[in-house]
């Protein structure tokens, strides 16, 4: 099976003034194309670290990470700043939405910088922000909106550009179990349309997934879940 994300002795530690903090250690993985993945893990042991290290946000760390057989190591930062652009859809523990702007802008935003053609952009926008039940707030200013609202506006900005990887951070943390199921259904609309790999930090959701990645000791276990 082909390898979308491939991870061979990967090191991170967070170095502090007083301390250093080892979070992952010798970790290898290989993410296969188009299958959902879970990670799991207690409180502090490390998801958001590997996820953001798995999405290209943090590539301060020590092994090598290879992103469609590339080296992301050998890139510089506008060539991963483009492959993230086209590959790569992130959700974030805390959003990172711009307050200021409207949720509508807040979607739209990613889709600008990839160039894209501003009516088709705006269209999808709108469409995914109404599939997730935001019609009536697209407009509002982010600052204004509940943290579930802005957990889906930000859901919607990872898909705008119809990644191949979507990462996201416990997505479902702030949404009632109705919007929780609304948010996967998309999910699964949009996975049957065009296939891409999922991988979700998550505590309790409804969606299948193919492998279960579990953080525990610094180390990473992959499980089968078929
Ligand atoms: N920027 C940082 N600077 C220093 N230490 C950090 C930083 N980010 C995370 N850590 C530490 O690294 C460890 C792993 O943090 P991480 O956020 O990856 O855990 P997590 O599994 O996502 O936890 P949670 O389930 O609470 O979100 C924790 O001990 C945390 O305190
Ligand atoms: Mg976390």
């Amino acid at each position: 099976m082909e390898s979308v994300i491939e991870v061979r002795g990967l090191n991170k530690s967070y170095k502090l003034p007083s301390e250093t903090i080892d979070v992952l250690k010798d970790v290898n993985l290989a993410v296969e194309k188009d299958r959902i993945y879970f990670i799991k893990g207690l409180s502090g042991s490390g998801k958001s670290t590997l996820l953001r290290i798995l999405g290209a946000i943090d590539t301060d760390y020590s092994g090598e990470i290879f992103f469609d057989g590339k080296n992301i190591k050998k890139l510089n930062k506008r060539e991963i700043s483009l492959m993230r652009q086209k590959m790569i859809g992130f959700v974030f523990q805390d959003f990172h939405l711009l307050g200021k702007l409207s949720a509508l802008e807040n979607v739209v935003l990613p889709a600008l910088f990839a160039d894209r053609h501003y009516k088709s952009i705006r269209e999808r926008a709108q469409w995914l922000l109404g599939r997730l039940g935001l019609e009536g707030v697209a407009s509002h200013s982010v600052n204004k909106l509940s943290r579930g609202e802005k957990q889906r506006v930000a859901f919607a900005r990872a898909l705008i550009n119809s990644p191949s990887v979507v990462l996201c951070d416990e997505p479902t943390a702030s949404l009632d179990e109705k919007n929780t199921q609304i948010l996967f259904d998309l999910v699964g609309e949009l996975r049957a349309e065009k296939p891409f790999t999922l991988i979700v930090v998550v505590h309790a959701v409804k969606l299948k997934p193919d492998y279960i990645v579990r953080v525990q000791d610094k180390k990473v276990e992959v499980t089968c879940e078929v």
